[in-house]
């Protein structure tokens, strides 16, 4: 993939999107508690579950796991303020390769600053250049911030999608 790209937000902060390594881990897991807080529902595993998972997924070349870090100019050092998550997986139907991301989060103090668009459009990058025939992405109902989002970045809706949990 395309490893890193820098991004101007508007307010004159830099955004820079790169693969999560495990340095990454324990704010990924802070920004996954920020998701749970947005998805009705949703109860997070024990941190070192989903720390198995991240170590996992980060040596994979079956997920794209995505962070941007905020430089905002002062110096210091660049925050992580968001994560994006992508499943690379091939259907029959297809005959090829199809990304479906799973997770989307920007911290809430880095938010309306471009930070998803800047790693929507990285992760589709990635899933060009893995070869991919299509990304999908979903969200719940009410979550208008993140249908605003998917659609400035691109995508159209194309069907329902259904859960079946145990
Ligand atoms: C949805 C979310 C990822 C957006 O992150 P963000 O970095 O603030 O989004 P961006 O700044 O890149 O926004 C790009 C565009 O998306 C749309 N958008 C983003 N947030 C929006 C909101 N709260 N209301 C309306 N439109 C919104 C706008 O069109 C925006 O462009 P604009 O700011 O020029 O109007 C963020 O609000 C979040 O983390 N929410 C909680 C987790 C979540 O719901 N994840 C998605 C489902 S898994």
């Amino acid at each position: 993939m395309a490893e890193a790209s820098t991004d101007v937000a508007r307010d004159g902060a830099r955004v820079y999107v790169r693969r999560a390594t495990w340095r990454d881990k324990e704010q990924v897991l802070n920004l996954l508690e920020e998701l749970q807080a947005a998805t009705p529902g949703i109860q997070l595993a024990p941190r070192p579950y989903i720390g198995r998972i991240f170590d996992q997924h980060i040596n994979s070349p079956l997920y794209v796991l995505l962070v941007a870090e905020v430089d905002d100019g002062s110096g210091g050092k660049p925050r992580l303020a968001g994560l994006l998550s992508m499943a690379l997986r091939s259907t029959l139907l297809h005959a090829g390769v199809s990304a479906l991301v799973d997770e989307v989060v920007v911290a809430r103090e880095f938010r309306r600053r471009g930070v998803a668009l800047a790693l929507l459009e990285q992760a589709v990058r990635a899933a060009r250049a893995a070869g991919c025939l299509e990304v999908e992405i979903s969200t719940t109902y009410g979550n208008e911030a993140a249908l605003a989002l998917y659609r400035e970045a691109g995508f159209e809706e194309q069907g329902i999608w259904l859960e079946r949990h145990f």
